[in-house]
């Protein structure tokens, strides 16, 4: 094993421009944690005591250590802990807090590293903010409502949408792309109702010309994520759903690099004959707050 002479492999040039910014944004970010000394001590020692037991288990040799020691040194350097950990860990940790509150509404699924809070308000019924060139991919119409576990509209919910373009790029993540470009903030009317046309997006290759596409490429991974579309679902009182919504039968759902797929979140849209747009119908069910 090395991850030596690996850093050109793949054509996507954006893996330390967006793992940096990644990074910086996450830096800027009220990171802390009322964790007790006795709980830190005890999570501590069990994940010492995980990592020997692989260690013994494996055999691992010292040439493996220092190539996983030099390794962790570059996914800093290229700012990647964002994208490996939201890729490798972010699943479990979301899976963990949904299973201990017995939530009824809508799944929730990994926020991923580039989620950008106050994204401009959008009416409830509105057009993502695009390019021509995002004008030129296929358009979608994504329709529904967000209501209460039992199906009562929640009037002036806002929905926070972001997602990739064609290319699989995130404005201000990826160079070049105006700051708000497919991102937004949705405001339900009076009924909790929300009409978006937005671009079908595309299946999503995570970057893979720096550390976390070397580590895919040590074991024969690969490094692609299903099309997808990122949310926030937020109503006074309720609680916060952060998840995305994935399409029927695209490719890559089945083994999403990721691990974030659910069934309750895949879409099905139809094409309309008439305007050639996709069209899609989703509600979101909200939580009460606990
Ligand atoms: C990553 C990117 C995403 O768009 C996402 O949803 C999850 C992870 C990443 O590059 O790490
Ligand atoms: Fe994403």
């Amino acid at each position: 094993m090395s991850f030596e002479n690996l850093s050109t492999a793949q054509g996507d040039p954006t893996a330390h421009t967006s793992g940096n910014t990644a990074t910086e944004k996450f830096k800027g970010e009220s990171i802390k944690s009322d964790t007790s000394k006795e709980r830190a001590g005890a999570i501590y020692t069990d994940l010492l005591a995980a990592i020997a037991e692989v260690a013994h288990k494996h055999q691992v040799t010292y040439d493996e250590y220092r190539v996983l020691k030099n390794w962790m040194i570059q996914v800093g350097e290229y700012g990647e802990w964002p994208l490996w950990l939201d890729v490798f860990v972010e699943h479990e940790i979301e899976k963990i807090n949904y299973d201990r509150h017995h939530y009824t509404g809508t799944k929730g699924s990994i926020e991923g590293p580039y989620y950008v809070e106050n994204a401009p308000e959008l009416s409830w019924k509105c057009e993502m903010p695009m390019r021509d060139q995002d004008k030129a991919a296929q358009p979608l119409i994504f329709k529904g409502q967000v209501t209460d576990v039992d199906g009562k509209g929640l009037a002036g919910a806002t929905i926070e949408l972001w997602h990739a373009d064609e290319e699989g790029f995130y404005s201000q993540f990826a160079p070049g792309i105006p700051e708000w470009n497919l991102r937004g903030t949705i405001v339900t009317n009076d009924n909790g109702e929300y009409e978006i046309k937005t671009l079908q997006p595309a299946p999503y290759q995570i970057p893979a010309d720096g550390p976390t596409g070397w580590f895919i490429d040590s074991y024969g991974g690969h490094p692609w994520r299903p099309a997808h579309l990122h949310l926030k679902v937020k109503s006074p009182g309720y609680r916060e759903i952060t998840t995305q919504l994935y399409f029927q039968g695209g490719e890559w759902t089945e083994n999403d690099v990721a691990t974030a797929v659910k069934p309750e979140l895949l879409l099905d849209p139809k094409n309309d004959p008439e305007t050639g747009y996709n069209v899609v119908e989703y509600g979101f069910a909200l939580d009460k707050e606990d």
